[in-house]
């Protein structure tokens, strides 16, 4: 084949309700460049001559594997540790605080974080530090009731720490999952977090064992409805920005119904809960903002 296909009015709208009702992206015109951009690379790889057989195919059983890809090849993947320094300090200093104090008078030592949309790994790697500093730092001044084995776990027991995180990406959850860095990726990353929370291997920095461990990577579609429940926190930054506001509605139920009582959400620096729900109040800190769940009645 040696050009590429026309993509008609209608393909394009075909091929935009199809995107949207599989994963809540909403191409509106300022990003229809994109998507016409990515549907023709799609195009020429599969070697099909019309936009409108690869729509066939995308609805076709045989054409899951390329759905994938296709969504894929829609995302964005930007992301950074520590991004948005303000509201990781808000998380850091206030919530979690607040969270372990509030469980440890119930006696409930376990403690869930989802990072929904999680790109490649570092949101859930700086939550998982943050987490593991705040827990010692807890215990500095309220001491455990028995003698710390030694060496020291990074998750004082009794409590258990999960942290999830998802995306509809397999590509960067395989990346999250291997946690090597490289050092621009690394650049938010002071000597003391890379000192207790890395190793170097070579030039690139990998997340060290311990960590690892409580970070658990999934494949979750935020457009359905089978998600990760009872979390104490749900960072989902990013993410909606890229929804329209009837599917960012949706999404917010559903992170209602996700979160335990009293559970935080944290969005990002773009997005805003403001006129979208009455589930959730803001909390505000040194510029950072966090949202909390409030009970509804049905
Ligand atoms: C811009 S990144 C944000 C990463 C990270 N949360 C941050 O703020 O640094 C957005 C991520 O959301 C994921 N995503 C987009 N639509 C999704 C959906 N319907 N379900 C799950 N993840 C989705 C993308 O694959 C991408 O990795």
């Amino acid at each position: 084949m040696s050009s590429v296909p026309v993509l008609t009015e209608a393909e394009l709208k075909l091929l935009q309700a199809l995107v949207y009702q599989e994963c809540g992206m909403h191409f509106d015109e300022r990003r229809t460049h994109f998507l016409q951009d990515r549907l023709q690379r799609r195009l020429k790889e599969c070697q099909l001559d019309s936009f409108y057989s690869y729509y066939r195919l995308l609805i076709s059983n045989k054409g899951k594997d390329e759905l994938s890809r296709l969504l894929e090849n829609l995302t964005v993947n930007e992301t950074s540790f520590f991004r948005n320094k303000a509201q990781m300090d808000l998380f850091h200093k206030h919530v979690l605080e607040e969270i372990l104090h509030r469980k440890q008078e119930r006696r409930d030592f376990t403690l869930r974080i989802w990072s929904a949309g999680c790109s490649t790994g570092q949101e859930p790697y700086t939550l998982a530090m943050m987490v593991a500093d705040g827990l010692a730092y807890y215990y500095l001044r309220n001491p455990l009731p028995y003698d710390m084995p030694l060496p020291k776990p990074l998750i004082p027991p009794p409590w258990k720490v999960e942290i999830t995180a998802s995306d509809i990406s397999y590509s960067v959850l395989r990346a999250g999952q291997e946690g090597i860095y490289t050092e621009a990726q690394m650049s938010a990353v002071d000597y003391s977090y890379r000192l207790r929370y890395f190793d170097k291997v070579g030039d690139r920095y990998a997340i060290k064992k311990a960590l690892k461990e409580i970070v658990h990577f999934d494949f979750h579609n935020l457009k359905t409805e089978y998600l990760p429940q009872r979390n104490d926190v749900i960072f989902c930054r990013n993410v909606m920005m890229y929804f329209d506001e009837p599917e960012q509605r949706r999404l917010v139920d559903k992170f209602h119904r996700c979160l335990n009582s009293d559970g935080y959400l944290f969005v990002g620096h773009a997005e805003s809960l403001l006129g979208l729900t009455e589930k959730f109040q803001m909390v505000h800190r040194d510029s950072g903002t966090a949202y909390q769940r409030v009970e509804v009645k049905s």
